[in-house]
C-alpha cells in the first residue's frame, strides 16, 4: 500500500502561497486502478513525482509498502516499485534498438545477460508490440513507442504503475490499443495503476476516481457516483463521454435510463 499522510508539497522550499500540493491524505492500494483527474496545474504530475521518490514532500509523509520516499537506504526499492511513463515517450527512451531499450534498467538492477534476452521476449508479448528486438526505435510509430516505454517499465515488475497523460500523443485508435494491452497485461501479472488522463473514457471502470483542484483533493469516490455529477466535473475542467451525458439528460427528463448505458439501451431509450 502506499500510504500519503497530510503532504503539502512547494517547488519553492515552502514559500507562503506557492504550493503545487496542499493537505492530501491517500491511501493507494497494491491491485487497485485509481484515476486522478482535474484542470492543468492542479498538482497531478508533482504528486506522481513524490510518490516514487524524484520530489520530496515539503510536510507530511509518504510510504510505499512501509518504505520512506525520503529515506536514500529506501529510495532504490521505491523507484523499482514505483514506475511512471510519461506523456512523451521519446523522453523516456535510452535505447536505439528495442532491446536495448528495455534491457537498460534491467542491467542497472544487475540482471545475467541471458535472463534479460527471455525477459525482452516476455515483456514484448506481454505488451503486444510485435516488432522485433533488433528494430531501431526510431522507426516505431507513436503507439508503438508507447506501447515500447510501457513494456520497459513492466520489465522490472512495478507494483505500482503510474500512467501520466500517458496516451495524450496518441491518436484515438492507437490511444484504445495502449489502454486494451496496459488492462491484458495487468490480468497476466497484477499491479496497481494510478492513471492520469483528461479522458474519462478511460476510467470508467476506475476503482476510484480522485478531482484534484488547486493543489487539493476536491472529491474522491467510485466512477458511478462522480461521473454522475456534471457540474462537479464541468468545476474541475471535466466532459463526459457523449453516451454519459446523454443518458444524464435523459434522467433529468424523467426517462428511467442507467446512468452507464449500452447502446442498445440508448437507442431503446431515443
Ligand atoms: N518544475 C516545476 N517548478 C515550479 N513549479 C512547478 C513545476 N512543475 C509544476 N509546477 C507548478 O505546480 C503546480 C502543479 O502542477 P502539476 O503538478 O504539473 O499539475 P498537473 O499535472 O495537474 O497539470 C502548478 O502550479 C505548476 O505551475
Ligand atoms: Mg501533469
Amino acid at each position: 500500500m502506499i500510504c500519503i499522510r497530510d503532504v503539502s508539497f512547494s517547488y519553492f522550499g515552502g514559500e507562503a502561497d506557492r504550493w503545487a500540493l496542499r493537505d492530501i491524505d491517500l491511501d493507494i492500494k497494491q491491485d487497485e486502478f485509481i484515476a486522478f483527474l482535474g484542470p492543468n496545474g492542479s498538482g497531478k504530475s508533482s504528486l506522481s513525482k513524490l510518490l516514487n521518490g524524484i520530489e520530496w514532500p515539503t510536510e507530511g509523509s509518504i510510504t510505499v509498502d512501509e518504505l520512506s520516499t525520503t529515506d536514500p537506504a529506501d529510495i532504490p526499492s521505491v523507484r523499482r516499485l514505483v514506475q511512471i511513463v510519461f506523456q512523451n515517450p521519446e523522453n523516456q527512451q535510452v535505447g536505439v534498438t528495442v532491446g536495448e531499450d528495455i534491457s537498460f534498467g534491467l542491467s542497472n538492477i544487475g540482471w545475467p545477460h541471458h535472463d534479460i534476452r527471455n525477459r525482452i521476449r516476455w515483456v514484448l508479448d506481454l505488451v503486444q508490440l510485435n516488432v522485433d528486438e533488433d528494430r531501431l526505435v526510431s522507426q516505431l510509430s507513436g503507439g508503438e513507442k508507447q506501447k515500447l516505454a510501457l513494456a520497459s517499465v513492466l520489465a522490472l515488475s512495478p507494483r505500482y504503475l503510474i500512467l501520466d497523460e500517458s496516451t495524450s500523443m496518441l491518436d484515438p485508435i492507437a490511444r484504445s490499443q495502449f489502454v486494451d494491452t496496459l488492462h491484458a497485461a495487468r490480468k497476466e501479472h497484477p499491479f496497481a495503476i494510478i492513471y492520469i488522463t483528461h479522458h474519462l473514457v478511460e476510467v470508467l471502470h476506475a476503482d476510484r476516481l480522485v478531482l484534484f483542484k488547486e493543489g487539493r483533493i476536491h472529491q474522491i469516490g467510485k466512477p458511478d457516483d462522480i461521473l454522475t455529477d456534471e457540474d462537479l466535473l464541468t468545476s474541475c475542467g471535466l466532459e463526459l463521454p457523449f453516451d454519459r451525458s446523454l443518458a444524464l439528460s435523459l434522467r433529468k427528463a424523467g426517462i428511467p435510463i442507467s446512468v452507464s448505458p449500452s447502446i442498445e439501451e440508448l437507442r431503446k431509450w431515443l
